[in-house]
């Protein structure tokens, strides 16, 4: 029998509870397909670094490296622990050491969510880069604390890093409806995104099946919100490609919705799952979190690991639970309803 190795990174808050409701779906849908999974719990979390002065052990990422995929709920309690730290310790090294490079978020409505728009019939796929551009953790601070600190953060954008998320971009658009918007800031950024508009040109002549049009990002903001169904493939850089699926996240009903794939393309290094909400200190421990986020990436992970009948069937069975009604307002079904819900309609 087949067998993957899944590496399970709850985290903190309801990380929790979407992890173990996300595994429960996959054990089930395994078990229907015929093949099998193993999960290796880590404590890796805040919690873990209040005990230890670390978010993950030194020689966390090469115990991570022979795992088949990454599972991964949430990562972030900043009441007891600054952001910029946890995440800088756990999620974001994670990212860039496995070339994660591609962020795949989808944003459509499932059958029964009623988003905040009248359109209804959007299917956008964000791809967001994962390694560089705003989050390349390059700058520093001088005369901290004085009148005269400076701080600086510097983008980094190389042509190797841009040229492979415009062109996996392209990829997917030529596999959907053969749409691709560029998003950038050109006409404010002069060289970061002059750059990355003219290797969006350059590889748009390869890529001549694929219309594709370069927009800004404040105007790509306002489009997913006044035309989405207008919308295919976006691919954005780092920080901008976050923005913009949180937005995603809110027309497809919230971020209970929203799933996520970092995916390393070459497969050199596991790719890692993910929802796209963070933690949610003002839910946890109500048992009221939406696990339909970890569950949509876990049919993403399975798509990825190669069991694709499997991927489509848990897509179905979380269609069948929101098109009766379950888990589509906020607060109303309980973590475990939804999950059961979920499971009873793979079978
Ligand atoms: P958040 O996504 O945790 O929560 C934002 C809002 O959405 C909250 O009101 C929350 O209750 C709601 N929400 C989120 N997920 C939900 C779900 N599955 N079901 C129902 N409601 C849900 O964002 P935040 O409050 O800005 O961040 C909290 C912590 O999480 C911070 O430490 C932040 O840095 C971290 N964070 C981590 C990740 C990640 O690990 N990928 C992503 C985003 C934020
Ligand atoms: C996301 C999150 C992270 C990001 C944070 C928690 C660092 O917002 O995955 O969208 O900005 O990438
Ligand atoms: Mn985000």
């Amino acid at each position: 029998m087949k067998s993957y190795s899944i590496a399970l990174i709850p985290g903190d808050g309801i990380g929790h509870d979407v992890t173990a409701a996300a595994w429960a779906v996959l054990e089930t849908a395994a078990q229907h397909a015929g093949f099998a999974l193993t999960a290796t719990q880590f404590p890796w979390s805040c919690k873990f670094y209040k005990e230890t002065g670390r978010m993950m052990p030194e020689g966390g990422i090469e115990t991570l490296r022979g795992f088949d995929a990454i599972l991964l709920g949430a990562v972030g309690w900043p009441a007891e622990v600054p952001d910029s730290v946890s995440l800088h310790g756990l999620l974001l090294p994670i990212r860039k050491a496995f070339v994660q490079y591609a962020n795949i978020r989808p944003h459509r409505l499932l059958p029964g969510v009623r988003g905040p728009l009248r359109a209804e019939n959007f299917d956008i796929l964000c791809i967001r880069e994962n390694t560089e551009g705003e989050y390349s953790g390059a700058g520093g601070r001088v005369h901290q604390g004085t009148a005269d600190e400076v701080a600086v953060e510097t983008s980094i954008f190389t042509r190797a890093g841009v040229e492979r998320i415009l062109r996996f971009g392209f990829e997917q658009a030529r596999a959907r409806r053969g749409k691709l918007a560029s998003v950038t800031k050109s006409n404010a950024q002069k060289y970061s995104m002059v750059f990355w508009d003219e290797i969006t040109r350059k590889l748009a002549a390869e890529y001549s099946d694929v219309a594709v049009t370069s927009y800004h990002v404040d105007a790509l903001a306002a489009r997913m919100i006044m035309a989405p169904e207008s919308l295919d493939v976006v691919v954005a850089s780092n920080l901008f490609g976050d923005i913009l699926t949180d937005i995603g996240a809110a027309i497809q009903g919230g971020l209970g919705y929203a799933a996520s794939a970092n995916i390393n393309p070459d497969r050199s290094a596991p790719s890692m799952f993910e929802p796209v909400h963070g933690s949610a200190p003002d839910i946890a421990h109500l048992g009221i979190a939406n696990p339909i986020a970890a569950i949509w990436s876990c049919a993403m992970m399975l798509d990825h690991l190669g069991e694709k009948a499997a991927a489509g069937r848990v897509i179905k069975a979380l269609e069948a639970t929101t098109a009766r009604g379950i888990g589509t307002i906020a607060g109303k079904d309980r973590t475990e309803a939804i999950t059961a819900t979920v499971i009873a309609a793979l079978t």
